[in-house]
């Protein structure tokens, strides 16, 4: 393998060009097939745009999921963010999923908010940065639009003390050899990821039912080590659905990083920066000039507009058709597919950020004071 070729998933660290149908070997998860999509949107009684379009493609044992909830098992949903900063757009599409999916099937939601693993994590974040990223990226998640009664939001920080039996259990049955191997540790990693999964493993075990975790595929390992252990504990295997990463805007190798703002749009850029971002960042599949371009036409399939056009913020089939068409036909430029962009961009963070705004109003709901959160707090784990 070229080095060009060669990439890396971990749930720390994505580098090189990934390569999907390749991680669902190497992680030993399925596709998730067109067949199994259709199944779940009829379950959910609603067609999905991000389903359709193929945004999650893999999966853990849905399939098992859906025959028990078609026979009238529910199960409960959990997903999760580790608060080293604003959150970026990438983040934010795990959450609105989410949030889709909890309204369909009328599912609780657990939400982990790994303040502990991002200290662990970044030496230069103290306990008191994560706690400030930890209330701002709980009002966004908030602003994906949760229900107060069904989801509960918590920091490990602030929830261990009422998991720690349960985490205990679980660190109890996972030997070291075991995340060595499947993280990839060294003598060099600091003894908190050592026991750093079994804390989030625990919240897929907060209910008996099955468990459901959407998010981006980086985070399936915890899930594999969930697998195994599970049903000596007494729970189920959690199900799992993986989605592949929205790229970063400078080009199709990697994912948005946080700690490099060129690749990312952040919930909290203004309408000016991200204008500016996508204009100059914005990798592009025209060509060198305009001439070509009208004769050759542009390739969507590089060009990171159309890839997040297509991935989250066009959900009118017709119109991304008809942008891709026009694109390749080289009808449409590439400042002019940039200009679509930064329109729904700008359009969606506005909203995004009054739906943001009344969530201040709501946070204690979520974290203490709603129906599924009040009994968290009362009840043994
Ligand atoms: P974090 O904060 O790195 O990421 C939050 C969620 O966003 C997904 N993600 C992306 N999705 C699409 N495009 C991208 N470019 C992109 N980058 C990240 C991640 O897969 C994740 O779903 N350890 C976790 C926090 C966590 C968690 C969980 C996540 C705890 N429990 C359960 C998912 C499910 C973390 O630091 O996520």
């Amino acid at each position: 393998m070229s080095h060009k070729e060669s990439f890396e998933v971990t749930p720390w660290q994505v580098s090189g060009q990934v390569d999907y149908d390749k991680l669902i070997k190497q992680f030993g998860t399925q596709h998730l097939t067109e067949q199994l999509r259709e199944r779940l949107m009829k379950d959910a009684g609603e067609r999905n745009y991000i389903l359709e379009r193929g945004i999650y493609y893999s999966h853990r044992d849905l399939d098992i999921l859906l025959d028990e909830f078609e026979k009238g098992e529910g199960f409960f949903l959990y997903t999760g963010r580790g608060p080293s900063g604003p959150m970026h757009i990438g983040h934010i599409v795990q959450f609105y999923f989410t949030s889709w999916l909890q309204k369909k099937f009328n599912a609780n939601v657990y939400i982990q908010v790994t303040d502990d693993e991002r200290f662990l994590q970044e030496k230069g974040l103290s306990l008191e940065d994560t706690a400030r990223y930890s209330y701002e990226n709980i009002l966004d998640i908030i602003a994906a639009g949760f229900d107060s009664d069904k989801t509960f939001i918590f920091q490990n920080t602030e929830f261990m003390g009422r998991m720690y039996k349960l985490t205990l259990r679980i660190a109890q049955r996972v030997n070291f050899s075991v995340v060595r191997a499947v993280f990839g540790f060294t003598s060099e990693t600091n003894i908190g990821f050592v026991f750093y999964p079994a804390v989030q493993i625990a919240p897929s075990m907060f209910e008996k039912k099955r468990c459901l975790i959407p998010s981006a595929i980086d985070q399936d390992p915890f899930w594999r080590i969930q697998r195994d252990i599970a049903e000596s504990l007494g729970y189920k295997k959690t199900a799992a659905i993986h989605s592949k990463f929205l790229p970063a805007l400078t080009g199709p190798a990697g994912k948005m990083s946080a700690s490099l703002p060129e690749t990312a749009i952040y919930l909290t850029d203004d309408a000016k920066t991200v204008r500016n971002k996508i204009w100059k960042n914005a990798f592009s599949g025209g060509r060198a000039s305009i001439e070509e371009h009208r004769k050759y036409g542009g390739d969507p399939d590089i060009d990171v507009s159309y890839q997040w056009l297509y991935m989250f913020f066009e959900p009118d089939s017709a119109k991304i058709n008809q942008i891709r068409n026009e694109y390749k036909e080289g009808k449409m430029l590439s400042g002019e597919l940039k200009q679509i962009l930064i329109d729904k961009v700008n359009s969606f963070l506005e909203q995004h950020r009054e739906r943001k705004e009344r969530a201040k109003d709501t946070i204690d709901l979520f974290k203490r004071n709603g129906k599924l959160a009040s009994r968290m707090w009362e009840e043994e784990l």
